[in-house]
């Protein structure tokens, strides 16, 4: 690993590199994930509004200039909260903007309880209450959260592209995807990223990133950092993270970042300790020697 460019550089997301979604809309690689600002089970509003309301802001002065939600989390009350904490959403003295990606299709019914909803009039009404929560005029990124067995993709994604024309929705992304359903999804709107649970133990969505990565599509992990359960002292990376002077969410982040250049993860966390952590991750470049040890302990064991 060479800490030249290590965690202790200068402290921003910046230093992971950028993407251009859909071409036009660049990014710093790195960004935020905002499902855990609220209580697990995604249901309900944040414990500690404040503390989640300077977390974000503290996000955005470390350059994170690409943030997830959903529609679906709380449901609808982190859209709220990231509306009060960073609209008009510019960073860097008010120059560069920042973008936010959203989702719906996803129904919420109570806490880890959902469903996917991709029925036309539904997508509708959440598009225009995520408008109305983030307090814009478009949504830079809508994902469709997940694809409803019920509802044919066309008839969903048909009503999102009517969006897309009427200028309420810039780019459209979608979640938990193969290969077949993104191209089915592709002749009826531009796709331009797909969010899949992906992580250094857990990569049945390979074929898809190489997809991804040939078609100049973004890649969001969802789930980067396994959740925080490999970073407890004593897991089987901690050894690996103590020798090359970073800690395991660096190393799971930096390798991700290093596995391609579509790739945009997007770490959670409730703890501004923890975001700074990870923002560090941005410029953490493994070397050959960790990059193999890592590779031999994927083998030995997917989570
Ligand atoms: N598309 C989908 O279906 C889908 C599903 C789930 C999530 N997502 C999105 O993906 C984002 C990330 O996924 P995720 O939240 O499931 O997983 P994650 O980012 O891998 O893990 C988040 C958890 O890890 C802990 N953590 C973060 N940084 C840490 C650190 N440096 N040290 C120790 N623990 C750390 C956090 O706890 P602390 O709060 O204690 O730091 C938090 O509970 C979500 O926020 C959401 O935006 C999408």
């Amino acid at each position: 690993m060479d800490m030249s460019h290590g965690a202790n550089a200068k402290l921003n997301a910046a230093a992971s590199g950028t993407f251009a979604l859909g071409g036009d809309m660049v990014v710093n690689r790195l960004g935020f994930g905002t499902m855990r600002l609220i209580p697990d089970g995604a249901w309900g509003a944040p414990q500690d509004r404040e503390g989640a309301t300077r977390l974000l802001r503290r996000a955005v002065e470390l350059g994170v200039n690409f943030i997830d939600t959903a529609d679906a989390y709380g449901p609808q009350e982190v859209e709220r909260l990231i509306g009060e904490a960073l609209a008009p959403y510019r960073q860097g003295g008010g120059l560069l903007p920042i973008v936010v990606a959203t989702k719906g299709g996803l129904a919420r019914m109570g806490p880890a309880k959902s469903e996917p909803l991709g029925r036309p009039a539904y997508l509708r009404q959440q598009v225009e209450m995520s408008l109305r929560y983030l307090k814009v005029e478009r949504l830079d990124l809508w994902q469709l959260h997940r694809i409803d067995p019920k509802v044919p993709v066309e008839e969903s994604l048909g009503e999102i592209s009517k969006l897309q024309a009427e200028g309420k929705i810039r780019h459209v992304g979608l979640s938990e995807v193969g290969i077949e359903e993104i191209e089915q999804a592709r002749k009826v709107v531009p796709i331009v990223s797909v969010q899949n649970r992906y992580n250094l133990f857990e990569r049945k969505h390979e074929a898809v990133l190489m997809y991804c990565e040939t078609q100049g599509i973004g890649f969001i992990p969802w789930y980067p950092a396994a959740a925080g359960k490999l970073a407890a002292p004593g897991s089987k990376l901690d050894g690996l993270a103590k020798r090359h002077g970073v800690s395991v969410t660096q190393l799971l982040l930096a390798w991700l970042l290093q596995r391609s250049p579509v790739m945009l993860p997007i770490p959670g966390t409730s703890k501004v300790a923890h975001l700074e952590e990870n923002v560090a991750a941005a410029g953490v470049k493994l070397s050959a020697e960790a990059w193999r040890e890592l590779r031999v302990l994927q083998s030995r064991d997917e989570l």
